[in-house]
């Protein structure tokens, strides 16, 4: 039971320390990348200040729950399926987009709690994804340089000096389309969104161009029967048998507006980020030294950090002594992004500086930040074939060094976009042009994300 202070906020529990010099604000004092330059500071002042007096968008008792389920999968009990846009945008926040970014992360997830026997902690890309960290402060085209496109929590992406201006009111304009994407997806996940559970009603035509069709569709057969045979003894339809826990996740990259959400709660001990379950810390903004790391340190949500390859064990070690001191499970999860080419040779020493450090942590793989190319025409893609291989490849360089990968964050999306290349349906570079969406990374889509949740049962499957 914790102790109670005379503020009603809970004194630290047995073993865990107290952040030293630390407050929501206490990162203003490092040096702080990828920031907007804001030119009138007043107004940034305001809509924080706004946005700090806004209801939460999540609860400190969801984040503990989230926190209790890493720390499962930590101990191989579960697996983490972290997936959405890489940038959501506000033009886009809308009820078919909604609907069927989270239908196939559930389809996904039903496929890998079928497949590797055992319950996924799923985690959205969204609600709050909507800052970007850039290579460079400018763009420039055609002779004119304007400041660049950072997430349309900054600025806008047209290539106008007004669009690309700065604006604070978009920090209090994302607080509320986060609010709406949540609330919908709540309502939702709490309605059992029925056809989720019918495999029937799942768009499984890809299948047929698969190499591995057949054993693909025996997948699909045993899991609907599995869902049938629940149905038929419980009597229920399986969505309402037993609701699922959805999380949402996003780079805490902008760092006033993570400041504003940041908040004490009664009787519980310590700071809250209540605008997100999972922060993740980017890999641009992972310095130990500098103002991301300093704010991360303070909070108590489970946080994840990007891993690439640049990043040295003793980087590595150091961070997780800042990060994690007292040790906690459910309280890191690693998120390595290297590219099938690198992968094998940077991350056997990462997985061994992890285990030296003696934090626990849960290693997942983004299998698609390392692998990004631009075509011949300047088009930014991704080929399956590549992302496939560094996810299992994952797999297994985490099984011959003693560790074990816990799961997969993904740029997905519901929609028929044509971003990725490849896939059982051999998207080419051509057929990019079709259905190109993203203003930022591309994305798999719906059939190719399914494609990857079945190859990743296969994978697991294997390194058993
Ligand atoms: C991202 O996840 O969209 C991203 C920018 O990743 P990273 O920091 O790993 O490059
Ligand atoms: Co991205």
């Amino acid at each position: 039971m914790n102790n109670i202070s005379s503020t009603g906020h809970a004194a630290s529990p047995e073993g865990i320390t107290e952040p030293k010099d630390w407050s929501p604000n206490s990162w203003q004092n490092f040096p702080v990348l990828q920031q907007a330059n804001y030119a009138d500071r007043k107004a940034l002042d305001e809509a924080t200040r706004m946005l700090s007096e806004l209801p939460p968008l999540v609860t400190s008792w969801e984040i503990l729950a989230l926190r209790e389920q890493i720390a499962e999968a930590q101990a191989g009990k579960r697996f983490l399926l972290q997936g959405g846009d890489c940038a959501e945008s506000f033009s886009e926040c809308n009820s078919s987009l909604i609907t069927n970014r989270l239908k196939v992360l559930l389809q996904m997830s039903l496929a890998l709690v079928h497949g590797l026997e055992m319950p996924v902690v799923r985690i959205g890309r969204f609600a709050g994804q909507y800052a970007k960290p850039r290579s460079s402060d400018l763009e420039t085209r055609d002779g004119v340089s304007l400041p660049s496109y950072r997430g349309d929590l900054v600025n806008s992406v047209e290539f106008t000096a007004e669009a690309r201006n700065p604006d604070p009111q978009r920090l209090l304009q994302a607080h509320s389309l986060s609010a709406l994407t949540m609330n919908f997806v709540r309502s939702l996940v709490d309605g059992g969104f029925a056809d989720v559970h019918h495999t029937e009603y799942w768009d499984l035509s890809w299948l047929e161009h698969s190499p591995l069709a057949d054993e693909f569709h025996k997948l699909t057969e045993s899991l609907g029967q599995s869902l049938r045979f629940m149905e038929t003894i419980t009597g229920r339809d399986v969505g309402s048998v037993r609701r699922v826990d959805f999380f949402t996740s996003h780079e805490a990259l902008h760092l006033h507006y993570e400041q504003a959400q940041t908040r004490q709660v009664p009787r519980q001990w310590g700071w809250f980020n209540l605008g997100t379950h999972f922060p993740w810390i980017g890999m641009r903004t992972a310095e130990l030294d500098g103002a991301h790391v300093e704010y991360f340190r303070g909070i108590r949500n489970p946080l994840g950090i990007k891993v690439g390859p640049g990043m040295s064990g003793d980087w590595l070690t150091a961070l997780l002594e800042k990060l994690n001191p007292d040790r906690e499970a459910g309280r890191i999860v690693l998120i390595h992004r290297m590219g099938e080419e690198k992968i094998e040779q940077y991350l056997p020493g990462l997985i061994r500086s992890a285990a030296e450090s003696g934090s626990p942590v849960l290693w997942i793989s983004d299998p698609m930040h390392g692998n990004t190319e631009s075509t011949a025409e300047g088009i930014k893609t991704r080929r399956f074939r590549k992302i496939k291989r560094e996810m299992e490849l994952a797999f297994e360089i985490h099984q011959s060094n003693d560790s074990c990968l816990g799961g997969v964050h993904l740029e997905l999306t519901g929609e028929n976009v044509t971003e990725c290349t490849g896939g059982a349906r051999d998207l080419s570079e051509k057929d990019l042009k079709r259905a190109y969406k993203s203003a930022v990374d591309p994305r798999l889509n719906y059939e190719q994300s399914l494609e990857m949740a079945m190859l990743i049962v296969r994978k697991h499957a294997q390194s058993r």
